[in-house]
């Protein structure tokens, strides 16, 4: 696929949940972050069992476009999903299961992060944007210029370049074309709108 480049333990943890639960089902890298944001999870109703290890669902409080929601998920849910099945926030896109595509880019503290590989207990205690946080009546400068500079044709990763592009540029406010395509790399369109989006991004930058 093109890119705008060209080329593209059984340990208990104090918080309750068993390392060796986490690790199951996600990986190690996954679960030692997710670890460390389960202790914020409101309630464990999957803790049938006594022993503090979550085999169900848990209810957690998602912090979504400056709004708080209580969602419910299993250790193993990722953040893509609650997003576009309990939120209905289906900006964000399920292309792929890693951020090979950029789909499923969100920003994760101001950082731009692939929602189809993050597990949503890594999201807890995070300020999450979607793209849906750039539309409506205060219509960002980014998707603002994808409109009126056509750069998008089936629209399908254009949500993930939107988030991609408003994430990068407010780090290189000044970036020349070549490092917005370097910076930009993570994301592909099937379409090849890659020119549009450069101009789009171009007239963000004041032309
Ligand atoms: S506009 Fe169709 S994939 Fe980018």
């Amino acid at each position: 696929m093109k890119r705008l480049t060209g080329d593209a333990s059984s340990g208990r943890a104090a918080s309750g949940f068993s390392r060796r639960e986490f690790l199951r089902g996600s990986g190690a890298a996954a679960a030692a972050t997710a670890l460390a944001g389960a202790s914020q999870v409101a309630a464990a109703e999957g803790d049938e069992r006594g022993d503090g290890v979550v085999r169900g669902k848990v209810t957690i409080v998602l912090d979504v476009n400056g709004a708080k929601h209580e969602v419910q998920a299993q250790p193993r849910t990722t953040l893509l999903d609650v997003l576009r099945n309990q939120l209905n926030l289906t900006g964000a896109k399920p292309v792929s299961a890693d951020p090979s595509s950029g789909a499923a880019t969100v920003l994760i503290d101001d950082k731009p992060a692939c929602a189809a590989s993050t597990l949503v207990l890594q999201a807890v205690g995070k300020k999450i944007r979607t793209v849906e946080s750039l539309g409506g009546a205060k219509l960002d400068a980014v998707p603002a210029a994808f409109t009126s500079a056509d750069a998008e044709q089936c629209g399908f990763c254009t949500p993930g370049f939107v988030v991609a592009v408003r994430a990068f540029l407010n780090e290189h406010p000044k970036a020349t074309d070549e490092q917005v395509r370097s910076g930009l790399n993570g994301n592909i369109c099937r379409c090849g709108t890659y020119a549009n989006i450069i101009r789009a991004i171009s007239i963000v930058r004041g032309g």
